[in-house]
């Protein structure tokens, strides 16, 4: 297994460029089954999530062709000989689960294998479920695999989430595109990726308003044509990068980044006294003056503070002047990068959803261990402003999401490297 080996001290000059979003090409690329036509992605982000949800579609009997070093994904479901989407290929990956509600609207019937835990919390898929029997499906669940069949296809129908979730929202939109008649999602997510995709349904056909609200009313067509789409910029990556300037001083732009994507965020920033500014290319990061200020952060749906940018944010934290209180209110257990960042010397108490964090003058390099994908960028970020060394082991979890990150970094200054074992 590779680890990363960064060495602290330096600031950040330079600019990063911002990869297309996981999170959207991943309920993108299963949005290909809705169609027997063409679906192209562009931008899309190199990474090995990619590469799970490519094998997955392929083993349903889509054609998912990588082209342009795999930022352009030419699919076609024209074939789909396959309805079961197979445990050993969701384990791996819990947005395996978005293939269920096209599958559904496509072919009326689909066996996807529940998609477990992982290491951030149970991650349940009830309001997958909810969403979908509102449409009129007859889900069963037995022997670790929901049977979902809809004889006669889909009906619309008004979905009413407890949760602003974004997969239910992302599952249920695409299968309602395809039900008869008007479908309504109350206290639907509205993260950008949901907008991105609705977006994207559009240019294939799809009747869609309120992407981006709470409220989003879609009526159902007969069938989905081909389209071309550019999936939009990775908002979480752009403000893991925004942090790298912060953390470790000196002044960074992100291209491709956009404001109106991590507007809370950067609120939270600029109260921690770092400078953002936008640039006809997209963001400005700049750390120009002594410590940053300790900032309390609550996480919560879109447009709050990411909780993909929590642990990151905690990184910066450990090194701020004063104390700040951390609240994960979207994942019951989401801050274990909080004791790989005590053996650098971070001062940090959790308790439940809470984490309260003493800033410290400088952290102390160390050999440290990621669990889950964004608490190894956090450790990296860490690392950027640690005395020493930090070696950060099992970096397979960053390879999910963050395309190059070595490249990225070390082109703005940072001493960093990845060794194989
Ligand atoms: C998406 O996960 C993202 N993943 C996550 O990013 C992100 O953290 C999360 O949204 C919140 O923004 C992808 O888009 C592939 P949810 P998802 O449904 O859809 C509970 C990353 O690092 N819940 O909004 O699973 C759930 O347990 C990943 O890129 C139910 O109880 O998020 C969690 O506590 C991590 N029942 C909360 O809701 C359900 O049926 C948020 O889940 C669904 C969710």
């Amino acid at each position: 297994m590779d680890s990363i080996v960064v060495t602290g001290g330096g600031e950040l000059r330079g600019e990063i460029p911002i990869a297309g979003a996981k999170n959207a090409c991943l309920t993108l690329m299963p949005a290909t089954l809705l169609s027997d036509e063409p679906l192209t992605l562009t931008n899309a982000p190199r990474l090995s999530d990619i590469v799970t949800m490519t094998t997955l579609l392929a083993s349903l009997g889509a054609e998912v062709t990588s082209l342009q070093d795999g930022k352009v994904l030419a699919m076609s479901s024209h074939d789909i000989n396959n309805l079961t989407a197979d445990y050993d290929i969701v384990r791996k990956m819990r947005a395996s689960i978005l293939v269920l509600g096209p599958l559904l609207a496509r072919a009326g019937q689909a066996v996807v294998s529940l998609p477990g835990g992982c290491a951030i919390g149970a991650r349940p898929v009830d309001l997958h479920l909810k969403g979908l029997e509102a449409l009129g499906a007859r889900l069963d669940l037995r022997d670790g695999y929901v049977h979902a069949e809809a004889r006669g296809g889909l009906k619309g129908a008004v979905v009413d989430f407890p949760f602003a979730s974004v997969g239910a929202t992302e599952n249920v939109l695409m299968a309602a595109t395809l039900a008869k008649g008007t479908t309504v999602l109350n206290n639907a997510a509205r993260e950008p990726e949901i907008v991105d995709l609705a977006q994207c349904l559009r240019s294939m056909g799809a009747e869609i308003d309120g992407e981006g609200t709470s409220t989003i009313t879609i009526e159902g067509v007969d069938r989905l044509h081909g389209a071309t789409h550019p999936v939009v910029a990775d908002r979480i990556e752009l403000g893991t990068y925004m942090l790298a300037p912060a953390i470790a001083g000196g002044e960074v732009e992100c291209i491709g980044g956009r404001m109106d994507l991590v507007r809370a965020f950067c609120e939270k920033l600029d109260a921690a006294g770092i400078e953002v500014t936008e640039t006809q290319r997209g963001l400005k990061v700049a750390r120009r003056n002594g410590r940053v200020r300790a900032v309390d952060v609550v996480t919560e749906p879109f447009p709050g503070f990411p909780t993909d940018l929590q642990a990151q944010m905690m990184a910066l934290m450990c090194t701020a002047e004063g104390t700040s209180v951390l609240e994960e209110k979207i994942f019951e257990n989401r801050f274990m990068h909080a004791p790989e960042l005590l053996r650098m010397g971070a001062k940090i108490d959790v308790h439940g959803g809470h984490a309260t964090v003493t800033g410290v003058e400088r952290l102390k390099g160390a050999p440290v261990m990621a669990t889950d994908l964004r608490a190894s960028v956090s450790l990296i970020l860490a690392g950027l402003a640690a005395e020493g060394e930090t070696v950060v082991s099992r970096v397979y979890h960053l390879d999910r999401g963050y395309e190059h990150v070595v490249r990225k970094l070390s082109s703005c200054g940072a001493r960093i490297e990845r060794i194989s074992a």
